[in-house]
């Protein structure tokens, strides 16, 4: 088949077009005949060496796949070949074929086309595990997202507006998504290369702080995110774009009684993805077939410029999704 492999880790310029062996599926997997998928800034850092596969996966890139059931391993029941479906990997996502386990299997809805459906399963089901399964947002809360363009907090903030009309969501973006990010929903909208973000929510929010962050940067926002959150507050680190050390003042953290929480999805067990998957099905997918939130995608490359769709994503022009079509 035909596949993205790297020659070695580095810029864009790694990544070529080759053909490679087509993975046979094994107990309890399916295999997907890939009709898009997409890029996640996850395949950023594991192109440049910093974000290995887990052990036993494939090593092409590629976290989300969506595409038509091709064949079924062994045990696998309820799913035949030719079934629309989309679903999460932990790697191959950029090829013909790629491996999905069965329980990570999610129809694609009539209402939906691949390309979109190649949007939904890194991004969506990350913004819902760590907003919702493990930060515990609901009614009457507050919630701080970082970086509003991008493909996981567009995600996020879609949801949170969704299914928590009454709570109040603010975001931080650079000062050419601000209009857009605030056409989606949000209450607050700081560009964060010109404004203190801390200080901005703790004037929003009269100084009470939020009751959740969803935080990629890391070290370097820290501080400003201990200061940010309310009593009581929930802290979810889901990357480190801007590093990954940093002092804790624990003392501060006691005192407001604060949760520091930190989350991967990619590396979870098959058990523990299926289970967050079944949730997503039941509390998000209706949202998506109902069409009453939509993944945006910024643009949809063919999977041989594939080089080019990296290069758009570490320029951050993007707001939203970059898809990879694979014909
Ligand atoms: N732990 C998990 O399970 C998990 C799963 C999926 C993704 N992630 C992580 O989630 C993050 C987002 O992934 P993605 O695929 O959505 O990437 P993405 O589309 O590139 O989004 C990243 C966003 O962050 C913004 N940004 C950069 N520096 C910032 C800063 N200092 N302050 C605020 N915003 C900043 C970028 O836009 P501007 O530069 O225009 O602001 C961009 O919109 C990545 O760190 C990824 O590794 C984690």
């Amino acid at each position: 088949m035909k596949a993205v492999v790297m020659r070695g880790f580095g810029g864009p310029e790694v990544m070529e077009i080759a053909e490679v062996t087509t993975p046979e599926p094994g107990p309890n997997r399916v295999r997907v005949r890939v009709l898009a998928t997409s890029v996640n800034r996850a395949d950023i850092i594991q192109r440049q060496g910093h974000y290995p596969p887990p052990p036993g996966e494939s090593d092409i890139l590629g976290l989300e796949v969506a595409g038509r059931i091709d064949a079924l391993g062994a045990g696998v029941s309820g799913w035949n070949p030719g079934d629309r479906v989309m679903g999460l990997v932990a790697g191959g996502g950029y090829a013909e074929y790629a491996l999905v386990y069965a329980e990570h299997l999610i129809p694609i809805p009539e209402t939906m086309n691949v390309t979109t459906a190649a949007c939904v399963n890194e991004t969506y089901i990350t913004a819902y595990l760590n907003v919702f399964m493990l930060g515990g947002f609901h009614s009457g809360q507050s919630v701080l997202l970082h970086g509003g363009g991008g493909g996981v907090n567009t995600a996020a903030l879609q949801i949170c507006r969704a299914l928590v009309p009454d709570g109040t969501i603010i975001v931080t973006a650079s000062s050419g998504k601000l209009e857009r990010v605030m056409d989606l929903g949000a209450d607050l909208v700081i560009d964060y290369k010109a404004q203190d973000f801390a200080v901005e929510v703790r004037a929003f929010t009269r100084n009470r702080g939020v009751d959740l962050i969803l935080d990629h940067i890391g070290a370097d926002y820290l501080k400003a995110n201990m200061k940010s959150l309310a009593i009581g507050g929930r802290l979810v680190v889901i990357g480190v774009m801007g590093g990954a050390a940093a002092p804790v003042n624990l003392a501060h953290l006691l005192v407001k009684r604060q949760h520091i929480i930190g989350s991967v999805i990619r590396s979870r067990s098959v058990e523990e993805k299926a289970a967050i998957t079944t949730a997503f099905k039941e509390n998000v997918l209706p949202l998506l077939s109902g069409r009453r939130i939509e993944p945006l995608i910024h643009r949809i490359y063919p999977i041989e410029s594939v080089r080019d769709a990296h290069g758009e994503m570490e320029s951050s022009r993007h707001f939203g999704k970059i898809v990879l079509a694979v014909q």
